[in-house]
């Protein structure tokens, strides 16, 4: 490591979520509902070098676990992430995030006559048709749904 640059701090017991595609870390931050008053240590790298995306974020949160609701949260903005649970400065898991094929219950559909809007019990529900960027079709009405409306929601 040469004297011009920065070596971001390892983590003791949390998560590392690595390579975000650059510019995105900010969502991903907003998704988890972290405002930075918690009174935890975090670190957030934005378009820093990598070698296999180009350019990547990185997003390294002390004494937080992720449930698989906000795994899957974070799937929809950063398609590409992984998540490394770290205990004692090790990285004790590596998984890669994972779009399902459906999506039920996070999204809302935008068409208000939509049946999932009418008021019935009926959970929103969108079938995957792409992850980059991200499209979505409703599985009721068959609308869909852009990247920036799915951000717009979360
Ligand atoms: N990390 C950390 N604190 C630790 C251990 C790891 O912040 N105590 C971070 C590393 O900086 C890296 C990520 O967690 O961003 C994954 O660590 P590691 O698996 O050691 O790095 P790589 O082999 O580069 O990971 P990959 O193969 O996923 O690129
Ligand atoms: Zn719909």
């Amino acid at each position: 490591m040469s004297d011009k640059e920065l070596r971001v701090s390892k983590i003791k017991d949390g998560t590392v979520i690595d390579h975000i595609r650059g510019g995105y870390a900010l969502d991903v931050v907003n998704i988890l509902g972290i405002t930075g008053k918690e009174k935890r240590v975090m670190t957030i790298a934005i378009n820093v070098s990598s070698k296999r995306l180009g350019v990547k974020d990185i997003v390294k949160i002390e004494g937080k676990a992720l449930s698989m609701q906000e795994v899957n949260r974070i799937a929809l903005v950063a398609p590409h992430a992984s998540i490394n649970i770290i205990h004692n400065y090790i990285v004790n898991e590596k998984f890669e995030v994972k779009l399902p094929k459906t999506i039920e219950g996070i999204i809302k559909c935008n068409n208000p006559n939509c049946v999932s809007n009418s008021g019935e019990p009926v959970v929103p529900k969108f079938y995957v048709k792409q992850h980059e960027p991200l499209l979505l079709k409703c599985y009721y009405c068959g609308i869909t749904l852009e990247q920036l409306d799915v951000m717009g929601q979360l």
